[in-house]
Formats: structure tokens, sequence, C-alpha cells
């Protein structure tokens, strides 16, 4: 069987929901929702292999993958619960600034707890692993952890594909570092199946195309997961703000001044768990100059919103592997990240991926 082997750097909510979602198709291939396809370039969910993985709270870090997915803080729910007793056993991960400290107030079933452990060498577990792939999934702020890990995987040869909003692959010197070593890379900031951002995005290409001006609009999201108390440290967010922002803009012809546009996290509500509440609001002028409002609340379940374009994600990084292809992969970027190196609409973005798929692009 055809196998794709992936290490996780952060076995927190969206690694659960990934996980729990490449067994569910594993097991009923019939009931396949969210993917592009059930069968990618000749690779199905199922070919997905985890082979190392890394972590620094103590209740993940030692344990098995399968014990460390359900250990607390994670709190997504659990909408496949058989699986495999993986033979993997979650390492320690440098913490570097992964951990914010205004997370130390918290209950401990929401919040990280450190494990008192060495951090392992993460570059020689990779390589001794056999990982192709690495998939970067630390909490929003961690500069310094996602680039570390970023290192390793240069120095290992692994792809890297980076789930979250530290600047990496559209960094030009970053996107240089892997070009360099003919390594793939996809990133920055996982843009989830129907989230905040995609829908955001949608209604702007919408008054675009109906020829409404839009004046201002605000994003406001909130849940109860490790992420949004993470993002209560206002001094983390400045990625995370500047990736969502910048994701909206793109689809205008002409971006919006500061003032008019706010997008961010804006509260932690710990009894949502993983249940996300978007609030969007945009106000324009339509035919005769004359005002329209729109106001829209999604409600969504966060890390599974992320897990079939993670596979899609992992599947299109496994087939550049195959072509011997490195450096950035645009089209797979664009169409699975918040901040490609190089924005397309949504609708492009699709059709550049499939062109991949089929070999008529290259990257
Ligand atoms: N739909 C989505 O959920 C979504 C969408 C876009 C982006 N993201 C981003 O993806 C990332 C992961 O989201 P999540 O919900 O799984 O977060 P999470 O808080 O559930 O998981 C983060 C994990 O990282 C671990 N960690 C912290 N520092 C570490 C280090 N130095 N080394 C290794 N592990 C470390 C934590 O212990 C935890 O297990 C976040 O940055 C989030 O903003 C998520």
């Amino acid at each position: 069987m055809a196998r794709i082997n992936v290490a996780i750097a952060g076995v927190g909510n969206c690694a659960s929901a990934l996980l729990q979602g490449i067994e569910m198709y594993k097991q009923s291939p019939e009931n396949v929702i969210g993917l592009m396809h059930y069968d990618l370039g000749g690779y199905k969910p199922g070919d997905i292999k985890v082979v190392a993985a890394f972590d620094v709270d103590k209740r993940k870090v030692g344990k098995s993958l399968k014990e460390a997915i359900f250990a607390r803080p994670n709190c997504t729910t659990v909408f496949y619960s058989q699986l495999p007793d993986y033979p993997v056993q979650v390492h320690m991960g440098p913490v570097l600034d992964g951990i914010s400290e205004h997370m130390a107030n918290y209950d401990p079933d929401k919040t990280f707890i450190v494990a008192n452990q060495e951090p392992c060498d993460v570059a020689k577990v990779l390589k001794e692993s056999g990982a192709e792939i690495l998939i970067n999934y630390l909490p929003v702020g961690s500069e310094k952890a996602a680039k570390y890990y970023a290192e390793a995987c240069l120095e290992a040869g692994v792809g890297f594909i980076n789930a979250m909003p530290v600047f990496i692959a559209s960094d030009e010197t970053w996107a240089q570092k892997f070009r360099d070593k003919n390594i793939p890379i996809i990133g920055d900031d996982v843009k989830s199946q129907v989230g905040a951002t995609i829908v955001h995005r949608t209604l702007t290409k919408l008054f675009e195309n109906r020829g409404v001006i839009l004046d201002r609009t605000y994003q406001l999201n909130f849940g109860g997961n490790t992420d949004f108390l993470n993002m209560l440290n206002r001094s983390r967010l400045a990625t995370k703000k500047k990736s969502k922002t910048q994701s909206v803009q793109a689809e205008l012809k002409v971006a919006l001044a500061d003032d008019n546009i706010h997008i961010g996290p804006s509260d932690y509500i710990p009894w949502l768990n993983d249940n996300k509440i978007c609030h969007i609001r945009m106000e324009g002028r339509g035919f005769g100059n004359v005002p329209l409002t729109l106001d829209v609340k999604l409600s969504v379940e966060d890390a599974p919103n992320s897990g079939g374009v993670m596979i899609d994600a992992i599947r299109c990084m496994k087939l550049a592997l195959d072509r011997g292809i490195g450096g950035i992969l645009n089209s797979i970027s664009a169409y699975t990240m918040k901040s490609p190196p190089l924005q397309y609409t949504d609708t492009e973005a699709k059709k550049m991926v499939e062109e991949f798929i089929e070999g008529r692009r290259e990257r």
C-alpha cells in the first residue's frame, strides 16, 4: 500500500481531528465528506501514516499517540473514537515560546501544563522515523518554536506544512532556504473548509462581483479551546490578525483602509470548548449609493473544519515529493492556506490545484 509518512508538531485539537478523520475514512470510504477527492493522485486518506509526534504537555509527552490525542486540554468533538494503537510515542519538543505565561492561571483541564523533561533533537527524530512531511500545529505566537521545527525539517530533508500563522512559506528568506534544498513547503495558516476566513472572502468577492462598494467590515471570533485561550494574550496575536486580514483584503481590487477593517479573535468562553463562533458584519453601498448591511453568524467545530483541508495538503505534498519538486507549492498553498506566498481567488486556486494533481502544473 502507498504510504505517506507524516510527523506532527503539536498534538492538539487539530491533530486529533486529522487523525480521527484519517481512520474514519479508512474504515468507511463510502462516507467521505470534505476532501477535494477521495483518491487524490493515487493517494487515499488512509495512506497517511503518523510516524513521529512532538508536544510539550505532560499529559501527552511520553504517551502513546492515541492516548495523547484524547488527553486534556484537547476538547474537540470525538467523531471517530476507534483509533488504532499507533506504535508512536509523543516526544518532548523544545518549549521555546510555545506556551504563553498567562495560561498558567487557568484550570488544568483547560490549559497547557509543561512536562518536566529534556527536549529531544527534533531533526534526529525526524530522520530516524522516516518522516517525509512535518505538520506544524503549534499555538499562535510560537515564533521561535515554529522556526525551530522549520529548521529541523531543512536539516532532516522533510517537507513542511505550516498550519499556523508564523510567516515561513510567505517569507522570502525562508522560502529560499526550502528552494535551495529542494524541500517542499506549504503555508501559512490553514484555511478551514467553511471557516470564518473563507466565508468572509466569499462575501467580499460577492460584493465586488455585484458592484457593491464595501465601506467597512469586521469579523469577530470566539471559542473555548486552547487556541482561543492562548490568543487572550494580545501580544501573540499580531501574525494571526495580519494573516486573517490580508486573506480578506486579497479579494478586494482596492484594499480597505486599516480603520475600516477589523478582523480578529475577541474572546475566550470556556464552555464553548472547540465550538467557534464567528460574527461578520459588512457595510456597503449599492445602486444609487444606497446603503446596505450584511450580518452573518457562523457556528462551527473548529478543529474538524481544518481536517479535510490538511488531508488534501498532505497528499499534494506527497505528489511533489514523488515528482522531485521542492520549494513553495503555490497552488495548494493558495487553496488551503490563509497567507500563501501568492494569493489567488479560491476558485482560481482550486483550478490550479486540479492542474497540479493532474501533472499539468509544476507547483
Ligand atoms: N480550524 C482550526 O482549528 C485552525 C485553523 C487555522 C489555524 N489553526 C492554527 O493551528 C494551530 C493548532 O491549532 P489547535 O486547535 O490544534 O491548537 P491546540 O492548542 O489544541 O494545540 C497546540 C498543541 O501544541 C503543543 N505545543 C505548545 N508548544 C509546543 C512546542 N514548543 N513544541 C511542540 N508542541 C507544542 C500544545 O501542548 C498543544 O498540544 C494553532 O496555531 C491554530 O491557530 C487552526
